[in-house]
């Protein structure tokens, strides 16, 4: 979605602004621009593109100023135009906002406003708010009561900064369901829509919550609230990461760097607290319903939840996107529902979860962002620790998540009775010997995945088939190579394919299947069949498999050999082949890796 950024200190702030949108650059990419406040009042530069691209075109860091506001735009109303860019500014130029969210009444407010004479310049909801201001202003209110004014008066989402020419020292913030945290700097502060807009400067963080709106000095900030205009206490949260975790460390793209992250991530999470794990798998079993849910990777990983939940303890968790969660699912006071995002502040997802609150419904969430909404939101949290995840396209954070539910699994399987102790033990040494599988198979095989992608990725269309276990692995490697190198694959239960799906099968279209171990006898002769299936009709087939018998099988046109794993994990080594395998596939068709078109990191509007 949309980054926020703002500097208030007693230096020039334009380099660090610009750098600051850089680190935010993952939230959105189609525009951006920069306010900072001169002896004229607010000077604003923007335009599209990259915001390296723009920053060199509109001369920003020539900015020169101690006040500055910036924005990195992720389009929802209104084109991809230099226009619709933020900041956005009151008739008379004096007042400049950023936004992030969805403004649901602007037009409303907008017709109003015009009536009023005021001059609209985009086709944005933001535009709204400083010409809302301006009108507050005009009408006798002193700014800060003006801003607030104005904020009550918006519906639906909405973290806003502004910088105005009568009041030159600060930052005026204020949010509603959509983040923004101060960062407490020597001499100067900070705003964020999250860490990583001023990392580089301070671990010391203040989240603001909804209906709070904040005025930051170089030296000050008060927090209030937005209904009264009553000061907030809020506590000083440290953050736990810190800038090098944020930088590609010698990696070309985001995306590799966070591949080869994995082996660290997986031991992270299987660090994570016993008793925290063992409370949801309790809470799983105690519920009379209990549902797993995000959206995108985290429905996928809610999804391959299910299916460990189902078989290691017999617990029945169906996952649910969470954007139709609420149209399709009935839920109570007795019922659990278990949210996996990465952000934590994904709208579909916090949209069931506010709901759930409402209706008494217990909540918890596995997140990777500290002091994200979902994570202050819930009854219980995980927190992953997966470090920054900066590649839109989620893979150590998603994997951090798998491990998670596993062990969540095994945990509920202990309390059913149908996983011993002698088991669980040994099934927690197999989790703990991923980190080196994973490690050895991203040094011996990356060649191979990358020359597999360099022969195959100009084919367009595909069906990723999986059964079981595999199966949402499917789902989740057809999205990744949707998202990042834009071909087109359908991920399919691969029992599913011979009930319709199956007379598209000739020579063009291209199947991936995802093949259980040989020790998985049944579903591995199941997908063996579907493999015979697509065969017998000139199909062409591709396999992720560790079997040695298929290895010289004749019915594969093409194949990877993974390392052998045991079928508890081995799922998420497929999994990893299949991230490396989208990522290679994306260079090789010449794609922007970690920042594909139309794709937002964090999505906080419906
Ligand atoms: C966006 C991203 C997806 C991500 C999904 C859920 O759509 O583009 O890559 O999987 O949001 O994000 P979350 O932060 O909730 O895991």
């Amino acid at each position: 979605m949309c980054g926020i950024s703002g500097i208030i200190s007693n230096t020039s702030v334009s380099r660090r602004l610009l750098d600051s949108i850089q680190n935010l650059e993952y939230r959105g990419y189609d525009s951006c621009g920069m306010a900072v406040i001169n002896s004229h009042g607010p000077i604003v530069r923007k335009n599209v593109g990259h915001v390296a691209e723009v920053a060199e075109k509109e001369l920003f860091t020539s900015l020169d100023g101690h006040v500055g506001i910036a924005h990195t735009r992720w389009a929802t109303h209104g084109g991809v135009t230099p226009v619709n860019a933020h900041p956005h500014t009151s008739c008379d130029g004096t007042i400049a906002v950023v936004h992030n969210g969805i403004i649901s009444n602007y037009g409303e407010l907008k017709a109003r406003l015009m009536k009023k004479g005021h001059i609209f310049r985009s086709e944005t909801d933001t535009e709204v708010i400083p010409h809302l201001i301006e009108e507050y202003r005009k009408g006798g209110l002193p700014l800060e009561r003006a801003f607030v004014a104005a904020l009550n008066e918006l519906d639906g989402s909405f973290a806003v900064a502004m910088v105005a020419a009568e009041e030159p020292w600060g930052i005026f913030c204020g949010k509603h369901e959509s983040p923004l945290i101060i960062g407490l700097g020597q001499n100067e502060n900070y705003l964020g829509s999250d860490f990583n807009a001023f990392i580089e400067y301070t671990k010391n963080a203040v989240v603001m919550e909804d209906g709070e709106y904040a005025i930051i000095t170089h030296e000050s900030y008060a927090v209030k609230r937005m209904s009264n205009g009553e000061p907030v206490n809020k506590q000083v949260m440290p953050i736990e990461w810190d800038a090098e975790m944020s930088k590609k460390g010698g990696f070309p793209h985001y995306m590799l760097k966070e591949i080869h992250e994995q082996p660290r991530t997986v031991i992270k999470a299987l660090a994570i607290d016993e008793n925290a794990i063992i409370n949801l798998a309790r809470r799983m079993i105690e519920a009379r319903r209990a549902n797993v849910t995000g959206v995108g990777t985290t429905y996928y990983v809610a999804q391959l939840g299910q299916y460990y939940l189902a078989s290691e303890a017999g617990v029945s968790a169906p996952a649910v996107s969470a954007d139709e969660f609420l149209e399709g699912s009935a839920f109570g006071p007795e019922d659990f529902i278990l949210a996996v995002s990465q952000s934590g502040e994904t709208y579909d997802t916090l949209r069931v979860l506010r709901e759930a609150k409402r209706r008494k419904t217990r909540t918890a969430a596995m997140v990777n962002v500290i002091g994200s909404t979902m994570a202050r939101l819930v009854d219980d949290v995980v927190m992953q620790g997966s470090g920054p995840e900066i590649c839109v396209i989620s893979t150590k954070a998603a994997l951090a998540q798998m491990i998670i539910l596993i062990r969540i699994a095994i945990e509920a399987g202990v309390l059913t009775g149908r996983i011993t102790p002698a088991d669980r033990k040994q099934k927690i040494k197999q989790l703990e010997a991923l980190p080196d599988i994973i490690s050895g198979f991203l040094n011996e095989y990356s060649g191979f995945v990358h020359t597999l992608a360099q022969r195959t990725a100009h084919h367009h269309n595909w069906l990723y088939l999986g059964r079981g276990r595999y199966y949402p692995i499917a789902l989740e490697a057809a999205l990744k190579v949707k998202e990042v190198a834009y071909l087109h694959a359908e991920g399919m239960p691969a029992g599913f394919l011979k009930h319709g799906t199956i007379a598209l099968i000739d020579e063009k279209l291209k199947s991936l299947v995802f093949v259980p171990t040989e020790k998985e006898e049944e579903l591995y002769n199941m997908t063996m069949s579907s493999i015979e299936e697509i065969k017998a009709r000139g199909g062409s087939v591709t396999a992720f498999h560790s079997s040695r018998t298929l290895q010289r099988s004749k019915l594969l046109d093409d194949q990877l050999m993974l390392p052998a794993a045991p079928p508890l994990v081995a799922p998420l080594v497929s999994l990893i082949a299949a991230q490396l395998y989208s990522y290679f596939a994306a260079v090789t068709l010449g794609k922007n890796v970690d920042k594909p078109r139309a794709l937002a990191k964090s999505v906080t509007v419906a």
